[in-house]
């Protein structure tokens, strides 16, 4: 589908991507990309990080990986410090990077729950820290321009309550404390932006094949008559929104895009 942003909707921004290689974070990145901004990407998997780059660049985009793990500091030290290194600023910083699993809370260890809190929630905490200085108001590379902004995914499970995701719920419920905190500390003193996007059930993603028995698109109708699934782009979209000056006034909120479907309620 075409998209409704101008090709220079972000142009000359630079956006840092976790769990860009895949899924919803690759769709992110190539729309930033085609709408202007060069795009650094970070996952764990070299064979990802690679395929996913060599896509982005086949379309012209300047895109370059770096490998890591978002639960260790160090890594996200060095991948913020290299995004900058190679394209000289940092201006979108997209914490996409998530664990997920099916287990009822019963069956869960506690270290399982905390892996999705350390990748989820403590992962997002740390990239935002690591990229802080290259975000702010006048840091390096920024010149007279404002702040960057940063953009969370989330999920709306933990508005209500999810059968067999506790650990997901718990942590994403986190990723938004978190960002609203920043947005009130950082949006005061440093002129970033934070915000998140809560998608719904999207096709194509691993979130959906991994957790998704395939009987549920055609059962779910029954009990959640909103559910549909949502394309990738649909989120690249929010996410352009969200990032590029069309939300410049947007500070510290969720996007929910999920078609109505958390409201969702039997017919009777
Ligand atoms: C129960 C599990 C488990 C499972 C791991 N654990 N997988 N418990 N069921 N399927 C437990 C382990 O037993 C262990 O606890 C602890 O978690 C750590 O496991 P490891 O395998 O050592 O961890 P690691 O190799 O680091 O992998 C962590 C991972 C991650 C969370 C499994 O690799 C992962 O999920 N990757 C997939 C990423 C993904 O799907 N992303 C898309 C997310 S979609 P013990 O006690 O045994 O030591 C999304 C959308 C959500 O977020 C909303 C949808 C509606």
């Amino acid at each position: 589908m075409d998209s409704p942003f101008k090709a220079d909707a972000v142009k000359g921004k630079v956006a840092l991507i976790t769990g860009g290689g895949s899924g919803i974070g690759l769709e992110m990145s190539t729309q930033f990309g085609k709408h202007g901004a060069s795009i650094a990407i970070m996952g764990r998997r070299k064979q990802v990080l690679d395929s996913a780059v060599s896509e982005l660049r086949s379309l012209g985009i300047q895109a370059v990986g770096f490998e890591g793990d978002v639960r260790k500091q160090e890594d996200a030290k060095r991948v913020v410090e290299s995004t900058f290194q190679h394209f000289g600023r940092l201006d979108i910083l997209v914490n996409a990077a998530a664990g997920n699993f099916l287990v009822s809370a019963e069956d869960l260890s506690p270290n399982g729950f905390r892996t999705v809190m350390d990748i989820d929630a403590v992962g997002t905490f740390t990239m935002c820290h690591e990229a802080l200085k290259y975000l702010k108001k006048g840091g390096p590379g920024r010149g007279s321009s404002g702040g960057g902004t940063i953009l969370n995914i989330s999920v709306t499970l933990h508005y209500t309550a999810a059968w067999y995701q506790v650990h997901v719920s718990a942590a994403k419920a986190a990723v938004d404390a978190t960002m609203r905190n920043l947005a009130l500390e950082w949006g005061t003193d440093y002129d970033i932006r934070v915000n998140g996007i809560a998608p719904g059930p999207i096709g194509d993603t691993p979130g959906m094949s991994k957790l998704a028995p395939a009987e549920i698109n055609s059962k779910a109708r029954d009990y959640m008559p909103l559910y549909k699934l949502g394309d990738k782009w649909d989120i690249a979209m929010a996410a352009l929104y969200l990032t590029s000056d069309a939300g410049k006034f947007i500070n510290g909120t969720v996007i929910v895009v999920d078609g109505g479907l958390w409201l969702s309620r039997p017919r009777h």
